[in-house]
């Protein structure tokens, strides 16, 4: 995830911005950047690769000297990672830079808008807008401009901007994204995260949505929207640096479990507007399309199972979904009416880049769904949509899982509409309910802080079976995943159904069966299968809708979700289970960020 990072002081300050930026390696980056204000100038450099490139290019920063700077690492969202797309950016008259952390929504008008006005723009990101901006509305008032400039903005960001006008001044501008400033003497930093700032002070002023402030070396005043001065409250950073890289969570996984919320706003808010899916990146006729083959591995694979109904139920194409591994080696039936949805958060994986080169050889146009941008699947697939689910550090998928889930169904309402297999009224009403996810996972988040309590009960045990019907069997797939590979507890899903035909042989006293009921049409069935392994002694808990009083008489445990829609459910309904797995591996003293035996990106097959 991009970080930033500025300075204003004594100090030579790209050596103060090179320091901050390695702080925040641990976030992920592919490029990064620093900007000096100089006598009348700005000097920028910027490179492609690693912080030590830049510090290579720029002798550790003594080669561009000056007080005041601001500093970038860059993950690649909007156009690849190149030196050009590199923050910071540059007004046409170089006499303003900017770095961006966040996405800015509406830039594609604003480009065209710049562009008319005979502004030029060297990158390909969203950020570029922005400084273009505020040398359009500078007339002398450096606050003025930025503040004008911001009101044109829709998105999140955090933003730092210099100008060669006022040498010793950076303004910080706030708006769903994290800015925290760094209160020192005779100095003042900002960063978008505490790790960068706690070498030099432990004193800090977290801004507020819509807030934005003016630094220099002997001050921090801060004003809200409108620009009226305001007083903020100085806090103590406590955190020690391991505890600030996890945003003081005790796993890199469990911030990533909390973080989904805001990974799939932000995959999703972009590409709704004006009341409708938008996928600029798609420009695909599918009225040719006999069926759609999704292929991926892992979670990426469940996130198509569970993404399967959701298209076929919308847009009326028969969905088959295939393990990559398995695909790659099937001599498939795959032609040129076929569109394969490829999904992969690392953008790397072995098996289905094979799976994918095979499939196009055949003649099928692929649609990647992809988290890292530049990567072998994103630069080869036919069509790209990206997952903006930000860097996943654990190795066990979260928010990598929800964000393909998230485009598949932004894919399923877009492709549905296309092909006129949605009513007008369906349409609107899924689209208010894919706008609700982010809150309502937050619910869940919110809504069961029981789940620790649960994992003492449940973790002592070899095996768990996760049983569910259509939508809850796709999630209990991936459930099941999640707890086998952080807990190393033996964990199986099964459609609740397929009980009878063999597994229900394995239930005995005690045997924990995790059952998943949020999808109404077939809670009635799954209810059934509840009853019969208690019959034969199962310890149950299940997931459901608060008020569901028959599973709360039939189960053991309860965890509760908020009601969704199923065709949207995954997202949220995977949310506790991620949590029951980090807290069953917690409570087993499991390795949760790395497990055994397992790799973030598996490259070879
Ligand atoms: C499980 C997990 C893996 C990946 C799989 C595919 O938590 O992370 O199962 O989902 O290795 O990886 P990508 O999505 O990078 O292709």
């Amino acid at each position: 995830m991009c970080g930033i990072v500025g300075y204003t002081g004594t100090q030579n300050a790209a050596q103060v911005l090179l320091n901050g930026l390695t702080k925040l390696e641990y976030r992920g980056y592919d490029s990064a950047g620093i900007a000096v204000v100089q006598e009348n100038s700005i000097a920028i450099s910027k490179v492609t690769g690693r912080i030590a490139n830049l510090r290579a290019k720029t002798e550790d920063g003594r080669l561009i000297p000056g007080l005041t700077g601001i500093g970038h690492t860059r993950w690649a969202t909007h156009g690849a990672p190149t030196d050009q797309n590199a923050h910071p950016h540059a007004s046409n008259d170089g006499k303003f830079a900017v770095v961006h952390n966040g996405i800015i929504e509406n830039y594609m008008e604003l480009r065209e808008e710049l562009t008319q006005k005979g502004y030029h723009f060297e990158s390909e990101t969203d950020t570029e807008v922005i400084v273009h901006l505020v040398e359009m509305y500078y007339t002398g008032d450096f606050k003025r401009a930025v503040m004008k400039a911001s009101a044109r903005l829709s998105g999140s960001y955090a933003l730092g901007i210099v100008c060669a006008d006022v040498p010793d001044t950076i303004l910080v501008v706030r708006e769903a994204s994290p800015l925290i400033l760094g209160v020192g003497i005779g100095e003042n930093f900002f960063a978008s995260d505490v790790t960068a700032l706690v070498a030099h002070t432990r004193n800090a002023i977290y801004l507020e949505d819509g807030e934005f402030a003016a630094l220099t070396p002997d001050a921090i005043q801060v004003y809200d929207c409108s620009g009226h001065p305001i007083t903020k409250k100085t806090s103590r950073i406590t955190w020690d640096i391991q505890a600030a890289e996890k945003g003081g969570y005790a796993h890199f996984m469990l911030k990533e479990i909390v973080e989904q919320p805001r990974a799939v706003e932000a995959t999703m808010a972009p590409r709704l507007r004006n009341g409708q899916v938008v996928l600029d990146d798609l420009d695909i006729d599918l009225t040719g399309i006999r069926k759609i083959v999704i292929t991926a591995c892992g979670s990426a694979y469940y996130a198509g199972c569970a993404g399967k109904y959701t298209i076929e139920k919308l847009c009326r194409i028969p969905v088959t979904i295939e393990l990559a591994s398995e695909l790659r080696y099937a001599d498939p039936l795959i032609d040129e009416h076929v569109l394969l949805i490829v999904l992969s958060q690392s953008g790397e994986t072995a098996d289905t880049i094979a799976a994918m080169r095979e499939c196009q050889r055949r003649g099928a146009k692929a649609l990647a769904i992809v988290n890292v941008v530049g990567s072998t699947i994103a630069k080869n697939a036919d069509y790209t949509l990206y997952t903006w689910a930000g860097p996943e550090i654990a190795v066990a998928t979260t928010k990598g899982y929800t964000t393909q889930l998230t485009v598949l169904y932004l894919f399923a309402l877009y492709a549905a509409k296309s092909l006129g297999t949605v009513s007008c009224q369906e349409y609107k009403r899924l689209l208010a309910a894919l706008r609700a996810l982010p809150k309502q996972m937050q619910n869940v988040l919110d809504m069961n802080p029981g789940i620790p309590k649960l994992a003492e009960k449940y973790h002592d045990t070899p095996s768990m079976f996760f049983i569910g019907r259509n939508t809850d069997y796709a999630i209990a797939l991936e459930g099941a995943l999640k707890m086998k590979e952080i807990s190393y507890i033996h964990a199986e899903s099964y459609a609740a159904g397929e009980l009878k035909h063999g597994t229900i042989a394995l239930i005995h006293e005690g045997q924990p069966v995790i059952a998943l009921c949020c999808n109404e049409a077939v809670t009635e069935k799954t209810m059934n299968n509840i009853i019969e392994v208690k019959a034969r002694g199962a310890e149950v808990l299940a997931v459901a809708f608060k008020g569901n009083q028959r599973i709360i008489s039939l189960a053991d445990d309860m965890i509760y979700v908020p009601k969704v829609d199923p065709l949207l459910c995954a997202v949220v309904e995977i949310v506790p289970l991620q949590l029951l797995a980090y807290h069953v591996a917690k409570e087993n003293g499991c390795d949760i960020d790395k497990p055994k035996n397992l790799a973030k990106s598996v490259t070879v097959e």
